[in-house]
């Protein structure tokens, strides 16, 4: 008997910067059955520690697999850098043999190594991404040549949720992140965090048009693409009738009301509670 195609395809961020992420995989992928979670209640993950950005993943992970889904993308990079090893490495293997978790970090530090010319990369991340190294990492896993000029940008999501991205002040702070990295030269940014896709215009402004902008929701959906060709014991199961269904962990209005504008269309989310 073939497998049933029943699974959906889960997508997990701390709040709403991932809701950017799906609509660019719904996007690109519009055939299958996404499950959205964003926990509002608990967000922001990027100034937690490691080991409490641990735990809430997992819980997140908990719930989507729970609903039926066998593959997770952490639409998250907090999550992705302090989470996402431990969790492919100890959690699934225990708890969840045959089921998969994948984040959003790896697909952005490939597709920068591909567009850096002079190996000098920036990274602008939420402190606890910048903390891990994770960027770092990865970079030079790929390439030990590249030289890696990260900024924590503390300031980038609140910034944000206020539904602050084009105001003058928004723009002076982020030249107060970016002037450091354009002085060591770099020819590639990648945008470290779900939120700051909505200030790329704004970043463009300020870096010009030499440095090549790594933007997730740009890179995610053809990465996903590609695994699932090489995934076809998980393709051959997710289900075909598409739907898009949100949960939140807080109804709060800016999930609604930010997260339908990064899903360009209005999303109503139903409450859970986790764990
Ligand atoms: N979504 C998170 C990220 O991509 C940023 C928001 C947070 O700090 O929770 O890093």
């Amino acid at each position: 008997m073939p497998p049933k195609k029943t699974k959906s395809i889960g997508v997990f961020d701390s709040g709403f910067g991932g809701v950017s992420i799906l609509r660019s995989i719904v996007k690109a992928l519009p055939q299958y059955n996404y499950l959205y979670l964003g926990d509002t209640a608990r967000t922001p993950y990027g100034t937690r520690s490691e080991e409490v950005i641990y735990k809430f993943t997992r819980q997140a992970v908990d719930f989507l697999f729970s609903k039926n889904c066998d593959l997770i993308i952490l639409a998250c990079n907090t999550a992705s850098s302090e989470a996402l090893r431990k969790i492919q490495q100890h959690y699934l293997p225990k708890h969840y043999p045959g089921k998969k978790v994948i984040g959003v970090l790896i697909p952005a530090a490939e597709t920068a190594v591909t567009k850096t010319s002079n190996k000098r990369v920036g990274v602008i991340a939420t402190t606890s991404t910048v903390h891990s190294h994770s960027f770092v990492r990865e970079l030079t896993k790929i390439d030990s040549a590249i030289q890696v000029f990260q900024k924590a940008c503390p300031l980038l999501v609140p910034l944000v949720e206020a539904g602050e991205y084009r105001s003058p002040a928004t723009r002076l702070i982020l030249e107060n992140y970016l002037n450091p990295l354009q002085k060591k030269n770099i020819d590639t940014l990648i945008l470290g965090c779900t939120h700051y896709g909505i200030l790329e215009s704004q970043i463009r402004k300020i870096v010009g048009p030499a440095i090549s902008i790594i933007s997730e929701a740009k890179i995610v959906p053809q990465k996903l693409k590609h695994y699932l060709q090489n995934h076809p014991e998980i393709e051959t199961q997710l289900s075909h009738k598409p739907s898009v269904i949100f949960y939140s962990t807080d109804l709060t209005n800016n999930f609604s009301v930010l997260g339908s504008q990064y899903f360009g269309k209005k999303i109503q989310a139903r409450k859970v509670t986790l764990p």
